[in-house]
């Protein structure tokens, strides 16, 4: 069946035995549904159904994912995602009730960085940034003292071009990064906002192209007590600067270890939010350099925890590893896709036209 595409990145031999996984997943879930492993060594699982029942009844689909709710945490461990293909989802609705046994993530996407809403209960956009830049692998919220296990995609329509929810493997990055990065991983990261004060009217940084937003219009609010009760509740650092503007951060740990399997793991967005050249193009690099210059607040700051800058050369470091790690599939609509937020990053290749790919996050 040619449900599977490219393997984007060079060939890398698997890392673990391949088929020994696969065998153990067929025992576990049994004979309703066909598996497979298309990027060998890498994830994701791929589950089609066998049984018909599960290709048109959605009920059916209910029932077999809480029948088979440790067959699917054991795949996660395993291959640290799952793609289901073939299977009736068609709707925000479908989505949420396949998944239904999992617990919704309970902090929401509160000071997420990405504009996003919700589309219903707790399914949500993926995300609004511009379809021209390539979002790179990274593991959701890891920039955040709170962020959920797992995080789930749901295709309900594919892009006309482009548009993949690009995956990685996050296992064993730490070791495949140079010695002096890793040694300034263990600082940790410092991760930044700043906003104008709407009131300002002669701020010249109010220019959609720089992509400063206010703090009047991001917190929806006047009130800055309200904003900054807010922050304290959430543990982030804060100050109010005296031209009326805001500026909080957050420094978090750049590694975690793995709750469930012990592994110690990069967990960080220093890669994934720098507005690299590579991301955001030369042009825009340029021009909010000679806008800004070195020293006026930008709308984002990122740097490692003891405050050294995170540099061209660790940035090409994390990417040329990412990039030999990444797998990419064209999205059919209907797939629904469970990634272990820990041991998998995702990202998204630039596309065109309309692209409507929904997401859930868990505990
Ligand atoms: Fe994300």
């Amino acid at each position: 069946m040619n449900t599977h595409s490219k393997v984007a990145g060079s060939a890398r031999p698997a890392e673990e035995a391949g088929s020994d996984r696969l065998e153990r997943a067929r025992a576990a879930f049994g004979e309703t549904v066909h598996l497979s492993e298309p990027f060998s060594g890498r994830p994701p699982l791929w589950i089609e159904p066998a049984d018909p029942a599960l290709r048109k009844d959605s009920l059916a689909v209910a029932g077999w994912m809480a029948e088979k709710k440790a067959a699917i945490e054991d795949a996660l461990l395993a291959f640290g995602g799952i793609v289901w293909r073939g299977f009736p989802v068609k709707g925000p609705d479908a989505f949420a009730g396949m998944m239904e046994p999992f617990t919704p993530f309970s902090k929401g996407y509160v000071a997420g960085i990405t504009d996003r809403k919700a589309i219903k209960g707790k399914v949500m956009e993926s995300t609004r940034t511009p379809e021209t830049y390539t979002i790179f692998l990274h593991q959701e919220m890891s920039y955040l003292p709170h962020n959920p296990r797992l995080i789930a995609f749901y295709c309900h329509q594919p892009a006309d071009e482009g548009g993949q929810t690009v995956i990685g493997d996050m296992r064993r990055l730490l070791e495949a990064l140079p010695d002096t990065l890793r040694r300034k991983l263990d600082h940790g990261a410092v991760y930044g906002r700043h906003f104008r004060n709407e009131a300002d009217r002669d701020d010249w940084r109010a220019e959609p192209r720089f992509g400063h937003p206010s703090w009047q219009y991001w917190f929806d609010t006047e009130d800055r007590e309200l904003i900054s009760a807010q922050l304290e509740e959430r543990n982030i650092t804060y100050q109010w600067l005296d031209d009326g503007s805001l500026k909080y951060w957050t420094r978090m740990e750049a590694t975690v270890t793995h709750p469930a399997t012990g592994e110690l793991l990069s967990f960080n967005q220093l890669y994934a939010q720098t507005p690299h050249r590579l991301m955001v193009g030369d042009a825009f690099i340029e021009m909010m350099a000679s806008a800004y210059g070195t020293h006026t607040q930008r709308p984002y700051f990122l740097s490692f925890g003891d405050g050294s800058p995170f540099t061209d050369d660790d940035f090409m470091a994390i990417h040329e590893e990412m990039e030999l790690r990444k797998v990419e599939f064209e999205w059919q609509a209907g797939d629904v896709m469970l990634l272990d937020n820990k041991l998998t990053g995702h990202g998204r290749t630039p596309f065109k036209g309309p692209r409507d790919i929904q997401v859930m996050l868990f505990e």
